[in-house]
């Protein structure tokens, strides 16, 4: 009896716990920006326009490991809306939420992007804390919290809830001057930020994954196998990576060579196994910048933008 009893502990202790890997909201990616990335991906073959490759030695400048020709400082906006002033009630301190930052900038310094903190915003507001994804509460949160324009990053900190770690805009998913453009940012579950509560997931990698796709960057499993994500030198993958596993390998045999890019910030592993961006990774975040973002660069809307 004591023993079937103890089974049935572990069981509900597992479930429990499994309910508490990553999960992230952008896994479908817009038509328009899928086909403007396979396009981005032709202009990848001649690497020389980035810079990317043509020298072996290591930059001199350390935010630029890659040796692209380009840096690019963001404006960062981050914004903590909390049911009450405690840890459970969803409030991050303004210290914690600096190094949220000062995270984020450690993990792009390869890429040569680095984040400008511009101001930081606490607002308690139980049912803007608990909004859902795409909402009209949610849409009324960000219209009166959101700063700066397209070209600005803003992050909300808040419970999210149905047990979204993150999710953000895509680049072009909103025109600039649009009514949609109040949605455009990230939301970060609160508990992730370095040294939060989150267990295998408090090292602020959450901010740095959702970031990645407000730059334009989609999942390493993204189509499995014969999908991907566009980007040359992050290898194909079928499936999400959960924990930090020794070894992993999903697509196998020689149109798939190189195993599982776990340890990539774009797949779902634990923050302690996320440590890097590839320099493919870094052009598309620069192409994706320049063609919808960067306003002295990007384009005019597309007919799905709202
Ligand atoms: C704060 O909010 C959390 C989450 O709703 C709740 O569990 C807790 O009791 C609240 N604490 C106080 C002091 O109101
Ligand atoms: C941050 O934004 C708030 C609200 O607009 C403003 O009152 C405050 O002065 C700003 N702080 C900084 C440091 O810019
Ligand atoms: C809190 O959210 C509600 C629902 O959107 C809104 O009506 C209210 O004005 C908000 N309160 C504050 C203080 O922002
Ligand atoms: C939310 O809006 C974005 C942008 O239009 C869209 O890509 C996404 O699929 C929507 N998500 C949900 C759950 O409605
Ligand atoms: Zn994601």
């Amino acid at each position: 009896m004591r023993f079937h009893f103890t089974i049935t502990i572990t069981a509900i202790f597992l479930s429990a716990t499994s309910s508490l890997a990553r999960k992230c909201g952008n896994t479908q990616v817009p038509v328009e920006l899928l086909e403007q990335a396979i396009r981005f991906n032709k202009q990848d073959v001649n690497r020389q326009t980035w810079g990317v490759g043509v020298s072996v030695q290591e930059s001199t400048h350390e935010s630029n490991r890659y040796n692209l020709p380009k840096t690019q400082a963001i404006n960062l906006y981050m914004h903590n809306i909390y049911i009450n002033q405690t840890a459970e009630g969803a409030y991050i301190s303004e210290e914690d939420l600096q190094k949220q930052w000062r995270a984020m900038n450690d993990h792009y310094a390869s890429t040569g992007i680095s984040f400008v903190l511009k101001n930081i915003t606490h607002t308690e507001n139980k049912s803007w804390a608990l909004a859902i994804r795409n909402g009209t509460t949610e849409l009324k949160m960000k219209q009166s919290l959101r700063m700066g324009g397209y070209e600005d990053l803003n992050l909300y900190f808040r419970v999210l809830g149905r047990g979204f770690f993150g999710y953000c805009s895509f680049p072009g998913d909103y025109a600039p001057n649009s009514e949609g453009f109040w949605q455009d940012g990230c939301d970060i579950l609160y508990t992730t930020y370095p040294d939060g509560p989150q267990t295998n997931y408090n090292e602020g990698k959450t901010a740095t994954h959702e970031t990645g796709h407000w730059l334009g960057l989609f999942h390493t499993f993204q189509g499995g196998c014969r999908g991907g994500d566009l980007i040359d030198d992050t290898p194909a993958e079928e499936t999400a990576t959960h924990g930090c596993p020794a070894t992993k390998d999903t697509c196998r045999g020689d149109m798939w060579p190189g195993l599982d890019p776990i340890h990539n910030y774009m797949d779902y592993s634990y923050d302690s196994c996320m440590t890097e961006f590839t320099p493919g990774q870094a052009v598309r975040i620069y192409q994706s910048w320049d063609r919808y973002r960067n306003p002295q660069t990007r384009g005019p809307p597309t007919e799905s933008q709202n």
